[in-house]
């Protein structure tokens, strides 16, 4: 396995890297992500959450014929995980991306809307979230989402 650090980001080539629950974390992510709605933009998102008791949760980008109607994936799945189980720590959250075709390369960051909720539900848990972003050849792993996003708005 190699390991190469570019900036925050972890970058690993070895799904074996990750813990099973991880992993079965990343399956979900991909399998959301071919449940994806995207007739307008054909770009396909799945996102997985992992919480702290071992349990997962899943969602896909969700477009509609009135665009900003429409959600990104990483909102249907925190906004549901935080309705549904407000008493559960997120521990990972696990995003993929793709074409029609394949898995971005070498990955897609989630939008910056998304970033201002990931960041509120870390707020909200009092605790960081390790964001798994699968890209076509590798995976990117970030510690929290100040790696994305120094400055988040609060107030
Ligand atoms: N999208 C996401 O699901 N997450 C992001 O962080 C960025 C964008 C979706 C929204 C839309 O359905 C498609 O990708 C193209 O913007």
């Amino acid at each position: 396995m190699e390991v190469k650090e570019i900036c925050k980001l972890t970058v690993s080539e070895d799904r074996s890297s990750f813990n099973p629950q991880v992993q079965q974390a990343i399956d979900a992510s991909v399998e959301a992500m071919n449940r994806s709605h995207a007739p307008y933009s054909h770009f396909r998102v799945g996102a997985a959450v992992l919480y702290d008791d071992g349990t997962l949760s899943s969602g896909s980008n969700q477009e509609n014929p009135s665009f900003p109607s429409g959600l990104c994936a990483e909102r249907v799945v925190l906004f549901n995980s935080m309705a549904n189980h407000p008493d559960k720590r997120i521990t990972h959250l696990v995003i993929s991306t793709s074409d029609e075709n394949n898995l971005s390369h070498p990955f897609a960051p989630p939008c910056g809307a998304c970033l201002q909720v990931i960041d509120s539900v870390e707020h909200r848990q009092q605790n960081p979230i390790t964001i798994i972003l699968c890209g076509l050849k590798e995976f990117y792993v970030a510690e929290g989402v100040r790696q994305f996003l120094p400055f988040r708005f609060n107030f």
